[in-house]
């Protein structure tokens, strides 16, 4: 164990790189055919010659191993920009704020505080993400364009500040809930954390139980590289925005992320960063001894009837699964939103015998600085994998005719209930000329479709109302 090592392509023998790569699986072909090109810029699969970049952390590498990795690449310079978007109109409106001459002193106070901490965070942001700060929109950008679709760039943000700031016994808390579920028996051996964050929770388990290897697999490259900055001992400055601050001077808190104090040996070197997506994990089958899933099968896009073979497929056999985090899933496909005894039951089918399970209360993102915070019901499970199910397969993300610009687009009745919803939200916008009210729009429609003049009106009501609240208030 002791020759695996995080990457540093430049210092790395060949020997050891080989090693390296030999656990690699491409996303795009499955192939074990990856390797560093000659400048160790990039990761390129001599088998289907997919090029994949590797991002730049201090003296180490972070294999950015996505299938249609041109796309996903795009997607995240898109939302960077999405973000300094935002944030320069959430700045000018600051700044228009400012000409109301009857604001009391203190609002004043705090609009100041807050413009000139969101100028600064744009550049923290910006400046931790140089790489896709660049233009990497190429030709191909089909493909996987929607991985994870709600997801911006600082969306995790306070799980830095939990797991590297605040310390305020949350942390400890979700280690014992691991704990609670593991048996004493337990050997950690090669961990991969799917979905690992800021990694606090990857980076204490690694300690407590004295794993050989930890990879910290996740897909947003905000968390991951300054996961990896702050493992390698460094400390990063950003502020935080609390939800509900509990002063004034907490609107805006500049924070200065790092190892906790009591952390002596880090043990830097045996952890390793790999942004990838856990439906399709850039490793080869039963690499791994222990996976974690903090807070993360409930989040996942897909029906865990095909997640949780990707699990089976990355553990040993006689390897462990442990999970914790809650059961909110939000899928639109109701028979996905499993409950705590169809999970036990499905983790059985798929190969896994389950030790140990349980449900806690934890308090969860209780920042020092709000007076807002939520006590979550974690469901923490231990399971050990006995036999390989069925074949995992990359989750498709997106249908091809979406995709693929050549498909027929198929007439699905939701997509007929949109075209409905927009022509008529469409023919009330057009409708409106600065003279006609919403009685005689309603009045319009009501010809047009049939409709009672009552029911018209309230149609153009709630479409209005839709509307202010999106693009006025
Ligand atoms: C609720 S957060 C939990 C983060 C961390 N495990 C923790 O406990 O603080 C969910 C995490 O899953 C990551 N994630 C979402 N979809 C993913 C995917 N398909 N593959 C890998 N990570 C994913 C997100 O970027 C985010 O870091």
């Amino acid at each position: 164990m002791g020759s695996k090592a995080a990457l540093q392509l430049d210092a790395s023998g060949e020997a050891e790189q080989a090693r390296y790569f030999s656990r690699l699986r491409c996303p795009n072909c499955s192939s074990n055919a990856l390797t560093a090109n000659s400048e160790s810029t990039a990761i390129i699969c001599s088998n289907c010659s997919t090029s994949y970049p590797l991002i730049t952390v201090g003296k180490r590498a972070i294999p950015f191993l996505f299938a249609h990795v041109e796309s996903v690449l795009h997607g995240w310079t898109a939302r960077l920009n999405g973000f300094l978007q935002k944030n320069h109109a959430t700045l000018e409106s600051l700044r228009n704020t400012l000409a109301d001459k009857k604001m009391s002193k203190l609002t004043r106070q705090r609009v100041k505080l807050l413009l000139k901490a969101k100028e600064q965070y744009a550049v923290q942001i910006t400046s931790r993400l140089p790489f896709f700060s660049e233009n990497h929109c190429t030709q191909n950008i089909s493909g996987n364009i929607q991985l994870a679709q709600n997801q911006g760039v600082d969306s995790y943000l306070n799980n830095i500040f939990r797991d590297w700031c605040w310390e305020n016994g949350e942390n400890e808390q979700l280690l014992q809930a691991l704990a609670d579920v593991l048996p004493a028996s337990f050997k950690a051996g090669e961990v991969l954390t799917m979905g690992a964050g800021a990694s606090r929770l990857s980076f204490d388990f690694h300690h407590c139980w004295n794993a050989d290897y930890s990879v910290l697999l996740d897909i947003n490259p905000l968390l991951l590289t300054t996961a990896r900055q702050i493992i390698d001992g460094e400390t990063v400055s950003l502020y935080e925005f609390p939800v509900a601050p509990s002063s004034l001077e907490n609107n805006a808190v500049l924070q200065k992320c790092k190892l906790p104090e009591a952390c002596e040996q880090t043990q830097a070197d045996q952890f390793e960063c790999i942004l990838g997506d856990a439906s399709n994990v850039p490793f080869a089958d039963k690499t791994f001894d222990t996976i974690l899933t903090p807070w993360l099968i409930d989040i996942i896009p897909m029906d865990l009837r095909e997640f949780i073979p990707h699990v089976n497929r990355l553990l040993k056999t006689g390897g462990v699964w442990a999970n914790t985090g809650s059961l909110a899933f939000f899928h639109k496909n109701e028979s996905w939103n499993y409950s705590e005894n169809e999970l036990i039951d499905l983790l059985k089918k798929y190969g896994f015998e389950v030790e140990h399970a349980q449900r806690k209360e934890i308090q969860y993102l209780h920042s020092p600085h709000s007076s807002h915070g939520r006590i979550e019901n974690v469901f923490s499970f231990s399971a050990r994998k006995k036999f390989d199910s069925v074949i995992a397969k990359p989750h498709i993300y997106l249908p091809d005719w979406i995709t693929d610009d050549t498909r027929a687009i198929p007439q699905l009745n939701e997509l007929v209930a949109a075209s409905s919803k927009h022509l008529l939200q469409a023919q009330v916008l057009a409708a409106i000329d600065g003279v006609r009210c919403i009685r005689e729009i309603g009045g319009l429609l009501a010809k047009q479709y049939d409709m009672s003049e009552e029911n018209a009106s309230a149609a153009v009501r709630q479409i209005l109302i839709d509307n202010y609240k999106d693009y006025i208030a």
